[in-house]
């Protein structure tokens, strides 16, 4: 689709990180911006400097777990600026735990965050964009982890199975709603970025219900990446998906070769069966 000065999108988890890269990418095409997070602070942080760059955007508090939350900041946007174009999904939180030793709690957290928010964002405005009928595209935000998995020696050490099952999870997810709206011509991308500077570990654990354990605070870790991408230079990737209908949208195509290792690992399973399927 085209984004233009007409266009409305709404970006759940605006309020910092990849969701603010998004909004300032919108918003050098025009777009008017509803900057949704649990966080009013931040929501409206982002807004305030959007508006400050001559865009036109409002801050909206919003708790992705809550589809009746999600409802409200859908009728808001609608308020303000009469229908939603495109929806930005960008909760998640980051949890480094192996696999066996996860309790029953850790897995709800991570799948509420890392799947349930999209799915339940989905459900909530793909409706309202499918109503207006002028079609419009979804963005996904999942992770290079929903293409590979990592060793924790390959990623900093950290062990990022839960991560890498609920992203994966996402792609699957997002690739299949994408069949079932392209005739309405409404895209779906999955964006799956490497790393970008952010205070993902922060936020994980500071919103995380009492169910899952209740919320921590933790020192902030933007910054503390040196080799991270800037959340300013993410948005330009989410445009180009966005415009040219890309099933996926990567942020670091260099990261490329973990993909092409494990397509290779694949291809060798395939070659074992179709020679064991021949074998009398
Ligand atoms: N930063 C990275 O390197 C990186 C890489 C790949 C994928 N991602 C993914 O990008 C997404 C955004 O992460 P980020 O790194 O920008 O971190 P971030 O902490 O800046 O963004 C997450 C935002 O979601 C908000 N949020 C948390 N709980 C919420 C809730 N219940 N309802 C509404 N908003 C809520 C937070 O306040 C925060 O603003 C996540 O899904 C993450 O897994 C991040």
């Amino acid at each position: 689709m085209k984004i233009s000065d007409a266009t409305t999108a709404v970006i759940i988890g605006g309020g910092g990180g990849i969701g603010r890269g998004t909004a300032l990418g919108l918003a050098t095409r025009g777009a008017r911006l509803v900057i949704a997070d649990i966080d009013p602070g931040t929501a409206a942080a982002v807004a305030d400097e959007l508006v400050a760059d001559g865009a036109e955007a409002i801050a909206v508090q919003v708790d992705a777990t809550s589809v009746d939350s999600l409802s409200a900041a859908a009728d808001a946007a609608e308020a303000r600026f009469g229908s939603v174009d495109i929806l930005s999904n960008n909760v998640g939180v980051v949890h480094s735990r192996e696999l066996l030793d996860a309790t029953e709690e850790e897995w709800g957290w991570v799948i509420e965050f890392n799947l349930m928010s999209i799915i339940r964002s989905c459900a909530v405005f793909a409706p309202r964009i499918r109503a207006h009928g002028r079609g419009g595209h979804i963005v996904n935000t999942a992770s290079m982890a929903a293409l590979w998995a990592s060793r924790p020696e390959e990623v900093a050490g950290v062990n990022l199975g839960l991560y890498t099952t609920t992203k994966h999870a996402v792609l699957g997810y997002s690739e299949t709603l994408r069949g079932e709206l392209a005739a309405e011509g409404i895209g779906v991308s999955c964006l799956c970025p490497g790393t970008v500077d952010s205070n993902l570990m922060r936020t994980s654990l500071a919103h995380r219900p009492d169910r899952f354990g209740g919320r921590v605070e933790a020192p902030p870790t933007q910054g503390s990446m040196p080799h991270a991408m800037a959340q300013e230079d993410v948005g330009r990737f989410v445009v180009a998906g966005i415009e040219d209908d890309r099933t996926v949208i990567l942020t670091h195509p260099r990261g490329r070769r973990f993909v092409e290792q494990r397509a290779e690992r694949l291809a060798a399973d395939f070659d074992y069966f179709e020679a064991l399927e021949q074998t009398p």
